[in-house]
């Protein structure tokens, strides 16, 4: 994919150099376009250096008459070469600019003779993002199709704390990849998708849980909406953004999690329980505080509904992936869960190995397919390894349709 990063001059200006690598890293050529304000902010050489491009800066150049010929054409073939303009930060002035169709400088030129995906992170004071003429602005951009991605809430640069700080640059350079991606082959389709751990109360402040960070089910749900589906992604308490034109349902206990789930079911197509439930649930947590005493203490535990051997004795013609975290005899135990539980894929992963699993960006696990095959795929980012899941069970599907 082939992308225009436009840079605005504001303080969140820094964060596009981190935004640039974020794309690359996700396999996007990128051609940074500064504006002049922006060029105060940050040197064109970081993004020079990053991208291995030249900046573009001016629209007329200030060299030579033949550059300043060949230049003046530029925003147009760099107009035709990209297939997404994303600008961040879209600073107030930019948003009035491209809303008003003035065109003083390249990247504003640019904006006009670009006919591809228009993305905008604006990111600016509170007062200035809610101010009238900005609302109006921002109104008149997404009645015309440009995407705006809403500036995050947070501590400002200017020390007021309110709406207009600049998302966090994986989680913008992910939604560009979502708006821009070609590759739809789950539109169409819903993929429920569980995350994260569950919480079983113990009294109003205490809880037993599990050290699921939901890493790998965000992972799943971003693929899944990058590749058109529309994504319901019921989560367990973790400390992650949602990514990018997801739908969450956040629910904190296995019994929430297994209503939330039921509930999506009828129009869900493939169900990915990537969520690590609590096998157990207090029995009767206590309704205050539970005050300590020197005696010995314990706890009564009842059994959790299975969710995902629920979902399979009602799947229909659904596809059904479960997960299988364990710390030996890893492909029999994917095996099992997948036949005890009628799923038809079942995700294994080592969680005992070094530097995967659990709170890791990086994960390595094996598929274990309905077909008898076993896959293991090689160690890559669990965003990587969600794409292959996909990549397999859109085969599974395939293969399996083709045998009834
Ligand atoms: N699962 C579920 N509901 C539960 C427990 C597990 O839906 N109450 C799902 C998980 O989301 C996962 C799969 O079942 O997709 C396997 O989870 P795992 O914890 O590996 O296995 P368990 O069935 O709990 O078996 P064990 O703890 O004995 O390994």
């Amino acid at each position: 994919m082939n992308v225009i990063l436009g840079v605005g001059g504001g303080i969140a200006a820094y964060k596009a150099a981190e935004l640039a690598r974020a794309l690359m890293e996700r396999g996007a050529n990128v051609q940074v376009v500064l504006t002049a304000a922006a060029g105060e902010f940050i040197r064109p050489l970081t993004f020079a250096a990053l991208t291995n491009r030249k900046v573009i800066t001016d629209l007329f150049g200030t060299g030579s008459a033949e550059e300043v010929l060949s230049s003046s054409v530029e925003h147009i073939r760099v107009a035709q070469e990209n297939d997404v303009l994303v600008v961040a930060p879209a600073t107030a002035d930019l948003l009035a600019k491209f809303a008003a169709g003035l065109a003083p400088d390249f990247l504003t030129t640019l904006y006009l003779a670009f006919t591809g995906r228009v993305i905008l992170a604006p990111a600016m004071n509170t007062n200035m993002w809610e101010h009238a003429a900005t609302r109006e602005n921002v109104a008149k951009l997404a009645a015309r199709g440009n995407v705006v991605l809403p500036p995050d809430e947070g501590l400002l640069a200017c020390g007021t704390t309110g709406a207009g700080r600049l998302p966090d640059p994986a989680w913008i350079a992910e939604a560009v990849v979502t708006i821009g991606e070609r590759r739809k082959d789950l539109e169409g389709e819903t993929v429920v998708i569980t995350a994260g751990p569950t919480q079983e109360a113990i009294d109003p402040v205490r809880f037993i849980s599990n050290h699921s960070s939901g890493k790998m089910g965000y992972a799943i749900a971003a693929a899944a909406a990058c590749r058109g589906a529309r994504v319901v992604l019921v989560s367990g308490p973790v400390n992650l953004d949602v990514p990018y034109g997801v739908e969450l349902v956040a629910v904190k206990s296995a019994a929430e999690m297994r209503d939330a789930v039921m509930r999506q079911l009828p129009e869900a197509t493939i169900i990915v329980k990537s969520a690590a439930v609590a096998d157990y649930h207090v029995a009767n947590p206590a309704a205050q505080k539970l005050k300590k005493t020197p005696a010995r203490m314990s706890l009564e535990l009842d059994p959790t509904v299975d969710i995902l051997a629920e979902v399979g004795r009602n799947k229909g013609d659904r596809l059904l992936i479960g997960f299988a975290a364990e710390t030996q005899n890893l492909v029999a135990e994917g095996r099992r869960k997948m036949e005890t539980k009628n799923a038809d894929m079942v995700v294994a992963n080592l969680v005992s190995k070094e530097g995967i699993g659990f709170g890791s960006d990086v994960n390595e696990v094996t598929l274990v397919l309905k077909t008898g095959e076993v896959i293991a795929l090689p160690r890559a980012t669990k965003r990587v390894v969600a794409d292959q899941i996909f990549d397999h069970a859109l085969r599974l599907r395939l293969a399996l349709h083709a045998r009834s």
